[in-house]
């Protein structure tokens, strides 16, 4: 999957990146904590690791983390911004990764950008038997909460695009990516999550924080900066992340 350009659009805004997307909230966390995923000393790659905001806590929980960015100015941000972790600036498909090497693989909000027939079963051989693939994904507008007057705002800018809508039908949805992470046999799911936040944005941070998003141009992300501004300048979001943890799958010889 993945557009053209869309490495250029993450690198471009890093600095933005690293300033506006939100924390990824504690309940999930708490959930890999759960999962048996935290455990210090475990050895983590986290691909599509973009400025650290899954890197960063995984470094924290005690784990010894590689990080794969391809954006070379978001790469150089992450090695500043979490010096404890390996960073490795290029593509999750065409690195090269030992056997066993690994008890966890994560992907925060990234896995829609990967080449999965490509991928998984690298990350198969790279994980120890009994290893854990954990993906999870915001969604910016949880579809299920009230719509709030800024959320119409929003959505009449994008009724206007002439452009195909993205993310596309069914790309958000959790049950799709499960059955395509699942598909090929390699992974078997453990578990799902489905969380649900709420955060407070002034106009600033809602320019920003769009401007991040790759399918809003900064024209686009103004307009959506306007619409807070009209509403008092500071907006209530409802969002949503999602989180399938995978085991590696046992295979016959
Ligand atoms: C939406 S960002 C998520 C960044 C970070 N994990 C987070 O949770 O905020 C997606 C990241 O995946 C990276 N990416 C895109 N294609 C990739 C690939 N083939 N291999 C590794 N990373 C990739 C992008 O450069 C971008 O930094």
């Amino acid at each position: 999957m993945g557009g053209a350009g869309f490495e250029d659009h993450f690198d471009r805004n890093a600095e933005r990146y690293e300033r506006a997307r939100p924390p990824y909230p504690p309940a999930l966390w708490r959930a890999l904590r759960e999962l048996g995923a935290l455990t210090p000393g475990a050895r983590a790659l986290d691909i599509g690791a973009g400025t650290g905001q899954a890197t960063a806590p995984l470094v924290e929980a005690g784990l010894a983390v590689t990080a794969v960015e391809p954006g070379p100015a978001l790469a150089a941000r992450l090695a500043t911004r979490v010096p404890g972790a390996t960073v490795v600036n290029a593509r999750a498909e065409d690195i090269a990764l030992d056997a066993g090497a690994f008890d966890l693989v994560t992907a925060a909000t990234a896995v829609h950008w990967f080449d999965l027939e490509v991928l998984l079963p690298r990350l198969h051989a790279a994980l120890v038997p009994g290893g854990l693939l954990v993906v999870w994904r915001n969604v910016y507008g949880d579809p299920e909460a009230e719509v709030t007057p800024f959320r119409r705002g929003i959505q009449a800018i994008v009724d206007r695009r002439q452009a195909p809508p993205r993310p596309g039908p069914g790309e958000l949805e959790v049950d799709r990516w499960r059955e395509r992470l699942t598909a090929g046999g390699l992974f078997l799911a453990e578990r799902t999550v489905n969380l649900r936040w709420s955060i407070d944005l002034d106009s600033a941070r809602v320019r920003d924080l769009f401007t991040t998003f790759s399918d809003w141009t900064p024209e686009e992300a103004d307009e959506a900066a306007a619409v807070a501004d009209r509403l008092g300048g500071t907006v209530t979001e409802h969002y949503a992340t999602w989180l399938i943890a995978l085991r590696r799958a046992e295979l016959a010889d």
